[in-house]
């Protein structure tokens, strides 16, 4: 590709000179440019409804691409190392679900890692298939859910040699990560296709200061949201598919089934430019990115109490952390994560997230010198005001007292809705059973043990033994739990069949 080419963005500029030819508008959106925007807020909304088009002469069709959008999507497959790419205006969350409804269908396994974003979880509703879980290694003393080992995958797929296919989260959310080779290859192997969902990773291959991309790795599927660390705008996302492992046209017909008719066309065209940074000045713009990460880390550094994650040391559960993503916490142990979220926003820098002991600030490679000044500024006034006299804790994290599960592959677990219950099932009704009795039952609620927030229960997950020994343990441990209302009273929502075994606990 030349760089002439990569210097383009297509879609982007054709939308430009359509309104260079200030048109009058009789199709759709009905703003008509912008005119239709409410008063209060026109001078919000009207600049950004004046790109607002759809698939008029010359704009081709996202559905059907034969023009700017098919050659912005062919840019983008050579920047980020695809085959084809395809633009998504849902998020990754439409192209979790293209890509797991393209492999399986009713009754068929994946190897999923159970710690995985709920768009998965409905890919496999949707598609009626069961989901191997393997359980993911907590990284480190964080007690942060990280990766799966590659002898777990081995083990899932010496079980279900008939799975469909391997799908893991790379990186995490706190931007930790493995090296995707092996399992890659360890797919490959086994003639499956690895899919990565790669949300949080869109910038990785870019600069020799970050991993390596699932592609460049060897995954035959990858979903980046490129909202959430390049610069497209909300819901701007892409799926990118190498190799033959994957159905091209069934995703392509699932995509168009999924996703609107009408795409946004500012959010299409802000893919195409997020690509052309990145195929442009992807290095230069990483380094100036970079440069506000280390103002911001080696501040934090110098300060009394708190802390951030630091890369892994030579353990297993993870080889690589985002430097864009910085975990903070209190070594101290004064202040919980969202007393910090609390203290950072009162002065006007707003988190990611917190919860537990950590706070996570996202930055990117447009994060200003000036915004990492002022968030170290805040971090400075915390930890004069209240941790200055405190003595750093040696094991920091809250988290440790949570041990990982010990159970690695699950059975295979059919993902079924509420919505698509057939008769069957809606006479079945939903008890409570005390932990001990729960066992050798189907649970029928999503059981999430907090921290480390791993999933230990997932409806209609079949309850072992090692399942309620570690729950009993968990709650007399003071352990928080997610999604279950009655575990800390000892009883779990059980699955049972027939009106005759309905109790005085009936949920219904
Ligand atoms: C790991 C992971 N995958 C997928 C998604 C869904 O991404 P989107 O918000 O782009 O639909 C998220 C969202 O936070 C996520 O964290």
């Amino acid at each position: 590709m030349s760089n002439k080419k990569r210097d383009e963005a297509p879609l982007f500029e054709r939308m430009r000179e359509h309104f260079n030819k200030l048109p009058a508008s009789f199709h759709v959106p009905g703003h008509k440019s912008g005119r239709g925007a409410d008063p209060a807020a026109a001078s919000f909304f009207e600049p950004l409804m004046a790109l607002d088009y759809t698939e008029i002469s010359g704009l081709d069709d996202l559905h059907q691409p034969e023009g700017v959008i098919r050659e912005a999507q062919e840019l983008a497959a050579d920047c980020f190392g695809a085959d084809e790419t395809f633009f998504l205006v849902g998020g990754s969350t439409v192209g979790n679900l293209a890509m797991i409804m393209s492999l399986c269908g009713t009754g068929d396994i994946l190897l999923v890692q159970r710690n995985v974003h709920k768009s998965v979880l409905h890919g496999l509703m949707l598609a009626g298939a069961r989901a191997v879980f393997i359980s993911p290694v907590l990284g480190g003393d964080s007690g942060i859910p990280a990766s799966v080992r590659r002898s777990d995958v081995e083990d899932a797929l010496n079980r279900y040699p008939e799975a469909k296919g391997l799908l893991l989260t790379n990186p995490n959310y706190y931007g930790m990560g493995v090296n995707l080779r092996p399992y890659a290859e360890l797919a490959h192997s086994r003639g499956i296709p690895l899919l990565v969902d790669e949300a949080h990773g869109a910038h990785y291959g870019f600069h020799p200061e970050l991993p390596e991309s699932a592609l460049a790795s060897g995954a035959d599927a990858v979903v980046q949201s490129t909202h959430k660390m390049l610069s497209a705008m909300t819901m701007g996302a892409m799926l990118h598919l190498q190799g033959d492992r994957m159905d091209r046209e069934r995703i392509r017909t699932l995509l168009a089934m999924l996703q609107s008719s009408s795409p946004s066309y500012p959010i299409l065209a802000s893919l195409d430019l997020a690509r052309k940074q990145m195929h442009t000045r992807g290095r230069e713009l990483i380094d100036q990115g970079l440069a506000a990460v280390k103002l911001l880390h080696c501040g934090i550094h110098s300060l009394h109490g708190l802390k951030v994650l630091e890369p892994p040391a030579a353990h297993e559960a993870y080889d690589s952390l985002d430097p864009f993503k910085i975990t903070l916490y209190d070594s101290t142990g004064t202040l919980t994560g969202t007393d910090l979220q609390e203290l950072l926003e009162e002065a006007g820098c707003y988190v990611e997230f917190a919860s537990g002991a950590y706070v996570l600030l996202l930055l990117t490679i447009f994060t200003s010198l000036e915004d990492a000044q002022r968030a170290l500024d805040v971090c400075r006034s915390i930890s004069t005001r209240y941790l200055i006299e405190r003595q750093e804790l040696r094991d920091t994290s809250p988290n440790t007292m949570y041990k990982p599960l010990v159970f690695s592959v699950s059975e295979p677990v059919p993902m079924s809705s509420p919505l698509f219950t057939n008769n069957q099932e809606k006479n079945e009704s939903i008890v409570l059973a005390s932990l001990s009795d729960s066992t050798g039952q189907r649970s029928a609620e999503m059981v999430i043990p907090y921290p480390p927030g791993i999933p230990l229960l997932y409806p209609g997950e079949i309850i072992t033994e090692e399942m309620t020994n570690q729950l009993k343990k968990l709650v007399a441990s003071g352990a928080r739990f997610h999604g279950s209302a009655e575990v800390l009273r000892g009883y779990l929502k059980v699955r049972q069949d027939g009106p005759d075994e309905k109790t005085a606990n009936t949920i219904d």
